[in-house]
């Protein structure tokens, strides 16, 4: 059910004929932060996935009613609870996929550089645990700002000497959803049906979306390409807006962080037609991490796809290369921190 809801169509077809050919298979998924306001829509979907066989749910505070709760859901998956720093091996140790939305959100007037101080410590410490604990897992970064933790997690896995670019992931996936669902509604297109990549990284300018690959291909005047692209930028900040002091994105952040552990989750799974944007160490411009569309297989990212950065429409190469500074400055912002600590 889960696959039907995240999936477009086209790979759903593909989806269904895999998931009839292979058996169930068990994964192993810990969630930091799992009390939160992220981490607990997230956690009750990673319980409905049939691929998971355990949940560990941690956070500082909180967790065991989360947990208690959860489990009691009938879908396969046994759900464990841990709480605070002494608790965090056992929580990590044999797991497949570390999702990791600790940390604090943004107010009215702030931008998500604003939470560096108070999030950058917090996932240099629970990636360090992770690194002592399951230096092979799958890591995903929700905790702000993105374009910055992850090149904090990757100095901090690099320090422990088990850091494998293939495998740590900013997740960026929220982007693409809004994407999809704006462009779908301004030209009237099957949401299903829709799938426009999102580039750069995750804040403010550094936010592309390509709206000149957007399947199926549509036509947008040069009004639409502005009003949507600056919608899709400015996403996270009319939902902070609304919540009004409450924090930021919770419910579609879930929705979003599922569809991409449930993405990794067919990777391990053999799967060979998962296709996902993520902010990754990166090639494909003069900066070393970018957010961009990856084909994930069991080891990590396979492949990029360094046509979706060809042909960019010239609203597109001008944004690309208006984004670059800042997001230079984030991720340089981050290795600093990060190589503080040693
Ligand atoms: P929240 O305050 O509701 O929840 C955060 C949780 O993290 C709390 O339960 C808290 O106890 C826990 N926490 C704090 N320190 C911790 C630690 N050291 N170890 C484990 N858990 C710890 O916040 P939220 O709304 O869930 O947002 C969480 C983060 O996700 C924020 O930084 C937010 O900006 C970010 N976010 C990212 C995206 C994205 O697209 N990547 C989208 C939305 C929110
Ligand atoms: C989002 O895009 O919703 C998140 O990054 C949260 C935020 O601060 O906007």
């Amino acid at each position: 059910a889960l696959r039907a809801t995240f999936a477009p169509k086209a790979v759903k077809e593909n989806q269904n004929r895999n998931h009839i050919l292979q058996p169930q298979a068990s994964y192993k998924v810990a969630l930091l932060g799992a009390a939160g306001g992220i981490g607990q829509p997230l956690a009750l979907l990673i319980k409905m996935s049939p691929l998971v066989s355990d949940l560990h749910l941690y956070d500082i505070a909180n967790v065991k009613g989360v947990a208690a709760d959860i489990s009691h859901c009938n879908t396969p998956s046994k759900v464990a609870d841990f709480t605070g720093a002494a608790e965090l091996a056992n929580c990590l140790k044999g797991v497949d996929v570390v999702v990791i939305p600790a940390g604090v959100p943004r107010k009215p007037g702030m931008t998500r550089d604003d939470l560096f101080n108070i999030n950058a410590g917090i996932v240099r410490d629970l990636v360090s645990a992770v690194a002592d604990n399951c230096p092979g897992a799958f890591i995903h970064i929700i905790s702000n700002p993105v374009n910055s933790t992850v090149p904090i997690a990757a100095e901090i896995l690099k320090q422990k000497g088990v850091y494998d670019p293939k495998k740590l992931f900013g997740v960026s996936t929220l982007d693409v959803v809004r994407a999809n669902t704006f462009v779908a509604q301004r030209k009237n297109l099957r949401l299903i049906d829709v799938d426009v990549p999102v580039v750069g990284g995750h804040a403010g300018i550094t936010i592309l979306p390509l709206l000149s690959k957007t399947k199926p291909s549509a036509s947008f005047t040069d009004e639409e390409i502005e009003e949507l692209t600056v919608r899709i930028q400015n996403a996270g900040t009319e939902v902070v807006e609304a919540k009004a002091g409450a924090g930021s994105a919770t419910l579609s952040m879930a929705y979003a962080a599922a569809r991409f552990v449930e993405s990794s989750l067919r990777a391990l799974d053999g799967d060979a037609d998962v296709y996902e944007c993520s902010y990754v160490q990166s090639d494909l411009t003069d900066l070393p991490f970018f957010a961009s569309r990856v084909k994930i297989g069991r080891k990590g990212v396979e492949a990029f796809i360094p046509t979706d950065l060809q042909g960019l429409s010239e609203y597109e190469q001008k944004a690309l290369e208006a984004l670059k500074p800042e997001l230079k400055a984030s991720i340089e912002k981050g290795v600093a921190f990060a190589q503080k600590q040693t």
